[in-house]
């Protein structure tokens, strides 16, 4: 098995629970044969009962990382400005089947410092922040109870992972803080979030490239960008993306409410498809339904238009609540690949504001609509 350093001291400072129990089958990609230790507890502390594993893109281990001390304060504090000492994330768990983390503690990523150093925004080659929290090749697991608190990059990434809940989790950062998304997502495959509340400058959780039987419960996401799926078609080679289930979630003064988000100059070819979103409540969402298929921010595309991007099988059933701005309902497809099979079921999202009204913005979408406010329906 592969757990970092780090991870296991933030770990233990959080009063966390890590189980790496069930020596059962062996991580994918597991490059060593160590013996599976029994599930921890706390303490012991400080030393890990650990070998210390070999890891490929762990977190550095930065020499002035604070001993872990035997009394936990339930608070961890990323080291903040020199990012010389990260390797890429701050806290990386790898390669490893069956794992809980559990507890009250928070991950502060103490992100401020370096916000203002982040250019993803103006270019696609840019250097990417540590993320907080990534879990990768990580089979059967479990983080819950948990708070993460301004991220420098993502709160927590999952990323090539299969059947990992999320739930009871709070994720907070500021409405302008760039590219901290609650969870990010991508190549992996049944993962759970349910029971959690985000707040974040970027996607309260973005379901990316690779991402198949996604099931979203219970999330409460504002302020923030929303739920989305996306985005598609930055890079080249991405996977499809299939069976998302957001349900039951409330979104508060967000940008997006639920969204699928794909580039405009995607070169390979991309399918996101059966998309399903139920019983959403919106509060005050500038724009609660959207699909948008020319997805470009700060205009970084080289070849507008050219999108391989296919969009199908999306479902917006009972979406109801208040919108900041008039277009409640965006689907704003591709028009050489427009999307299709989308159906909009109940959805009754008022305009919040005055002197203008509700209204639904449809260009090259293949969708019908049944019991949504007339001005909805789009057709
Ligand atoms: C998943 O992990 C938990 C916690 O370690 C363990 O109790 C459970 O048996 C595992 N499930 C499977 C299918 O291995
Ligand atoms: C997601 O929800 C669907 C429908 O409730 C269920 O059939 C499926 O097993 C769930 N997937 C996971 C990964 O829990
Ligand atoms: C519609 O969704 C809301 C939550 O947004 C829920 O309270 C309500 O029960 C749902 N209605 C139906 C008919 O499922
Ligand atoms: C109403 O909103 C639409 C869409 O945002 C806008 O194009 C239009 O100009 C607005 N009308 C008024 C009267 O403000």
């Amino acid at each position: 098995m592969a757990l970092s350093s780090n991870a296991l001291r933030a770990i233990f400072l959080l009063a966390v629970v890590v189980c790496a129990a069930n020596a059962g089958k062996p991580a994918q990609r597991r490059r060593t044969s160590q013996a599976i230790p029994p599930p921890l507890q706390m303490p012991p502390l400080p030393t890990p009962p650990f070998p210390m594993p070999p890891h490929q893109r762990g977190p550095a281990d930065p020499p002035t990382y604070p001993r872990p001390e035997p009394r936990a304060t339930g608070r961890r504090t990323a080291p903040r400005r020199d990012l010389a000492q990260y390797k890429t994330n701050w806290i990386e768990i790898e390669h490893i089947d069956n794992l809980v983390i559990t507890g009250k503690g928070t991950l502060d990523g103490q992100g401020k410092q370096v916000w203002d150093d982040n250019k993803c925004d103006k270019k696609y080659d840019c250097k990417i922040l540590p993320n907080s929290l990534v879990l990768s090749y990580v089979n059967n697991g479990t983080v819950s109870g948990i708070t993460l608190l301004n991220s420098k990059f993502f709160h927590m990434n999952v990323f090539q992972c299969k059947d990992i809940t999320i739930k009871d989790v709070t994720i907070t950062a500021p409405g302008d803080s760039p590219n901290t998304d609650g969870i990010h997502m991508g190549d992996s495959s049944k993962v759970t979030v349910t029971g959690t509340t985000i707040s974040s400058g970027d996607d309260c959780i973005s379901i990316g490239p690779g991402s198949t039987g996604i099931n979203i419960t219970g999330v409460t996401c504002g302020p923030g960008h929303g739920i989305s799926v996306g985005s598609l078609g930055r890079y080249k080679d991405e996977k499809d993306v299939t069976d998302v289930n957001v349900k039951d979630c409330t979104l508060k003064k967000t940008t997006n409410g639920v969204r699928i988000k794909t580039y405009e100059d995607a070169a390979s070819a991309v399918t996101a498809s059966d998309i399903h979103y139920e019983n959403i409540a919106m509060e005050d969402v500038a724009n609660p339904i959207i699909i948008d298929m020319n997805y470009c921010p700060n205009n970084i595309c080289t070849n507008k238009g050219a999108s391989k991007i296919t969009v199908k099988d999306v479902t917006f059933k009972n979406i109801t609540g208040t919108s900041s701005t008039p277009e409640a309902v965006s689907l704003l497809c591709n028009d050489k690949l427009p999307c299709s099979g989308v159906t909009l079921d109940n959805v009754k999202v008022e305009f919040k504001g005055t002197n203008n009204k509700t209204m639904a913005v449809c260009n090259n979408a293949k969708a019908s609509s049944t019991g949504c406010l007339k001005e909805l329906a789009c057709l």
